[in-house]
């Protein structure tokens, strides 16, 4: 089941130059293959060094394109078709001297005619020494290239091949996967209706981390995956969206701020900064507990006695937010994971925190719930006295899908009620 439905069937023509971020390129082909894309590729004679052809044709299943002035190569494709076939040309790695080529509108090889060929969308994924990335010479090609509306996702700051630190590296085959759903997808580009555009949304995700000394923290296996999804949902429909996160892997989810916290207090102070909200979604996994007296050094084994560590309750973050008062969302949606008697204890827990609706969620082991793809959700409604309303089943879906559906419901539910900011 694709974790982005609109690239399902979309054509991306990949432009592959030479940069040993090429490597990245291949899973970036397996990604968007798993989605159901159509991926064609062109390689640059340097990228022909870092990847091969054979390696590039076995993943994307289709004949890779690198030699201009193949006579084989221009009958059966014209570098013109080839450039006008897809529905979005992706360029990644996006070597300093390819994205110089693309801005002076060069045109002396396979890639970089195709790029000046090309009416389609074109996203690009910088990947050079970080030095090269800040020339004033890259500079202005970007900017150039920005203002005939190429998309750029990356470079991102990190160690680099050249054993520098500094920006310049590729971004991760994740996060340029994201940005092409976004770059292809009519309502992150902001032209379809946007339900809650004007609207304020708060969405808490992934793990808390509690300290137990300097080195070593108590958490939990959360991933932040369907949490981060529902951020992205939210903000495709438009809203103003913050997203208040434990350390987690998944990428920022376009057009959302992000604000990354570590412990369940951090959490709630962030939460509560950024009131008033129209609707908080309570999706991180806070830890129940944390360490009453955290060490200030190491604890270390020989001074004899085992440590015992005191815990104390975290504030609940779902319950705080909640209470009535003058800054309540006038909508509070939270989670039940459970492993067992799942319909029940949620309803329980819809009551117990006094939030409007509960997703709930089946996260015992054979699941795959927590770090998994996809999710089996119930969305439990309240009434207004904290009685159960409703239940939906959902079918099996991917997060993204499950983020996406719930942004609907939550559109659906805000429309025609005043704004929680005018
Ligand atoms: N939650 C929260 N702050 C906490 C604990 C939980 O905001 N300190 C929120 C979660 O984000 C989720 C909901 O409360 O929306 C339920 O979380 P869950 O872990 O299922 O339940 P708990 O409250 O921890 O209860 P229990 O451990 O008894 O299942």
């Amino acid at each position: 089941m694709p974790d982005f439905p609109i690239l399902d069937g979309k054509r991306i023509l990949l432009v592959i130059a030479g940069g040993i971020a090429a490597y990245k390129s291949l899973e970036l082909i397996r990604r968007l293959r798993e989605q159901g894309c159509g991926v064609r590729c062109v390689l640059s004679e340097g990228g022909a060094r870092f990847v091969t052809p054979l390696t590039v044709a076995a993943l994307s299943e289709d004949k890779v394109y690198h030699d201009l002035w193949s006579l084989t190569d221009e009958s059966e494709m014209g570098h013109i078709r080839l450039s006008r076939e897809a529905d979005l040309v992706v360029v990644a790695p996006a070597t300093a001297d390819l994205l110089a080529k693309m801005a002076t509108g060069l045109a002396d090889d396979l890639a970089s005619t195709t790029l000046l060929a090309t009416d389609k969308p074109v996203l690009v994924a910088p990947a050079m020494n970080s030095l090269m990335w800040a020339h004033p010479a890259t500079q202005t090609n970007i900017a150039v290239l920005a203002g005939r509306g190429v998309r750029r996702i990356g470079p991102n700051a990190g160690s680099l091949a050249c054993g520098e630190t500094g920006t310049g590296r590729m971004a991760e085959p994740a996060e340029i996967l994201a940005a092409i759903a976004a770059v292809l997808d009519p309502l992150a580009r902001g032209e379809g209706p946007e339900p809650l555009r004007g609207r304020r949304v708060l969405v808490t995700s992934g793990p808390t981390i509690e300290p137990i000394d300097p080195v070593r923290y108590i958490t939990n296996r959360s991933s932040g995956r369907q949490g981060h999804a529902i951020a992205r949902g939210l903000a495709r429909l438009g809203a103003h969206t913050i997203l208040v996160t434990g350390p987690t892997a998944e990428p920022d989810p376009p057009g959302t701020h992000v604000i990354r916290i570590e412990t369940a207090d951090q959490m709630l102070a962030a939460c509560q900064a950024s009131l008033p909200v129209d609707v908080a979604v309570c999706a991180a996994a806070v830890a129940d507990w944390r360490v009453r007296n955290v060490a200030g050094q190491k604890l270390k084994k020989d001074q004899g006695e085992m440590p015992i560590l005191e815990l104390v309750e975290n504030p609940d973050i779902l319950a705080t937010l909640s209470k009535a008062g003058p800054h309540r969302p006038g909508l509070v949606v939270g989670f039940a994971a459970e492993t067992q008697r799942v319909l029940e204890h949620a309803q329980a827990k819809l009551a117990r925190k006094a939030c409007d609706w509960i997703v709930a969620n089946n996260v015992g082991p054979g699941t795959g719930t927590f770090g998994g793809e996809r999710n089996t959700v119930h969305l439990l409604r309240a009434t207004a006295e904290g009685g159960l309303a409703s239940v939906e089943d959902w079918p099996l879906l991917s997060k993204v899908s499950v983020g996406e559906r719930l942004a609907t419901a939550i559109a659906d539910h805000v429309a025609g009620t005043p704004r929680a900011v005018s």
